[in-house]
């Protein structure tokens, strides 16, 4: 196994890491958001850097620093994730690990909505984001060699999990169990199963760094073991 010894180079690779969640303005003071610290994706993309990558991480808004020997590309919405990592292609390897929000508000208000006495609260019109991870996982030239995906599920991990992978056309989808109880959101910790067309793998519950250098060790293996 790749964590027992040491893990070839990645140098020479690029990788594109996604991170943190997005923000999706109502107004100007208003966003709809998920839950994301982006500790999992930043300490991806470090290791990555470690092992030798180039690494371009696009950041949502997080309250981490940018990881040192990392291009970051700061963006808010999923729709300038999107851009920011087809901006990015070619890579050897992706990893989406943002929390993208699902919707937008159809309409973003310019000025800030104000309550008006005994008014009714506003509806808010939303339409689907794109899916960054199908969008840069669909066949064609710019497709990276390896991608992978994540699925934070609260039930039936392995079964939403195999159907991401799928639809997504991604190779291996990191599944995690993100139930409350769990303390994996916002936590240090994770506790990951990793889906590939090969089956499935229970890792141990790690830090999130662990986490990240035992995925790093794997991305690394399978680029080395593509190479042409
Ligand atoms: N993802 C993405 N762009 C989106 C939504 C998701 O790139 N608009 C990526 C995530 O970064 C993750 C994977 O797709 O790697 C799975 O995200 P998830 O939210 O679990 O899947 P969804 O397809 O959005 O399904 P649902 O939220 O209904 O479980
Ligand atoms: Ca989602």
């Amino acid at each position: 196994a790749p964590e027992q010894g040491a893990a070839p180079s990645l140098a020479g690779r690029h990788v594109l890491v996604t991170s943190g969640p997005t923000h999706e303005p109502i107004d100007p003071v208003r966003y709809i958001a998920n839950r994301s610290s982006g500790r999992q994706g930043h300490a991806i993309a470090a290791a990555l850097a470690g092992l030798g990558a180039r690494v371009t991480l696009v950041s949502g808004p997080v309250a981490l620093p940018d990881p040192a020997g990392v291009t970051v590309r700061h963006v808010e919405t999923a729709q300038q994730m999107l851009a920011a990592c087809q901006t990015a292609l070619p890579a050897d390897a992706a990893v989406f690990a943002a929390a993208v929000a699902d919707w937008r508000v159809a309409h973003e208000a310019a000025l800030k909505l104000k309550k008006k006495p005994g008014g009714t609260p506003p509806e808010l019109a939303l339409v689907p984001n794109p899916d960054i991870l199908a969008a840069i996982a669909a066949p064609g030239p710019q497709r990276p060699r390896l991608v992978i995906g994540f699925a934070a599920e609260t039930h039936e991990i392995l079964m939403h999990a195999e159907g991401k992978r799928q639809r997504k056309n991604a190779d291996w989808i990191v599944a995690n169990d993100v139930r409350p109880e769990s303390g994996i959101m916002g936590g240090t910790e994770n506790q990951v199963q990793l889906v590939t067309a090969a089956g499935v793998e229970a890792w141990p519950r790690l830090d999130k760094d662990a986490v990240a250098q035992r995925l790093a060790a794997r991305i690394a293996t399978a680029l080395a073991a593509q190479a042409t």
